[in-house]
């Protein structure tokens, strides 16, 4: 898809606001809102669980793209269903089967996507490209915001676009982590079309210049 997305990260946002930094990210142009749950297992963080999804879901009526770095994904997969998610990303080396995962979000009606860490090679992806309406390239190490863009994982996101135009598929490549001014002409140009973007957005002085700035590239 050749849509250019813009998915504010949660994580960045001011805590003690949920609800005003959701309206905030929507009313300066997101088309998504990342919120990225941490397990304290999988990552060595802990961030929100489905009662702040349902929190922001009852915010704003804004696409909630689901992104899940815990280690059973399965075990708690209906509780973000219920919560609202639209989207749900499941990182592959997550202790789950991928396939059982992602038939149950797609038979919940939600998106279903599958993510790699830095360190994971696509082919651990690309027995799914089939059934994932997006794959997201981690461009940093997952458990915080604020940290530095890994060039070196861009040779996936221009491998995975090629697979894709190949097979005739036509799920969204997103990148998340270190994602700003500088950094998304790279990942934009390897063939990513979803951007996440936590301090580069919510940490901007002007929120609603800092997305459009990245939906002008
Ligand atoms: C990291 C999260 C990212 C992070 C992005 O584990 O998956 O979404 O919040 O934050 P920035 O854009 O500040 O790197
Ligand atoms: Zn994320």
């Amino acid at each position: 898809p050749a849509d250019r997305l813009i998915a504010p990260s949660l994580l960045a946002a001011d805590f003690a606001r949920v609800g005003e930094e959701t309206k905030r990210a929507v009313a300066s142009g997101a088309d998504w809102m990342h919120l990225d749950v941490m397990d304290g297992h999988f990552v060595p963080n802990i961030s929100f669980g489905p009662s702040t999804i349902d929190a922001v879901n009852q915010t704003d009526d804004v696409f909630l793209d689901v992104h899940l770095m815990i280690s059973r994904p399965d075990v708690y997969l209906d509780d973000y269903i219920k919560a609202g998610a639209d989207m749900i990303t499941v990182h592959v080396e997550a202790d789950h089967d991928v396939n059982e995962t992602l038939d149950r979000i797609h038979a919940a009606g939600l998106k279903a996507g599958v993510v790699i860490n830095p360190a994971t090679p696509l082919s651990a992806a690309e027995p799914y490209f089939d059934k994932i309406d997006m794959l997201l390239v981690m461009t940093v190490v997952p458990g915080f915001g604020g940290q530095s863009f890994m060039p070196e994982t861009m040779p996936k996101v221009t491998e995975a676009a090629k697979i894709r135009d190949q097979r005739g598929l036509n799920f969204h490549i997103q990148v998340d982590g270190g994602i700003d001014a500088k950094t998304a002409p790279i990942a934009i140009e390897a063939g990513a079309n979803v951007l996440v973007a936590g301090s580069s957005t919510f940490r901007a002085p002007d929120m609603a210049a800092a997305i459009s700035q990245l939906k002008a590239i």
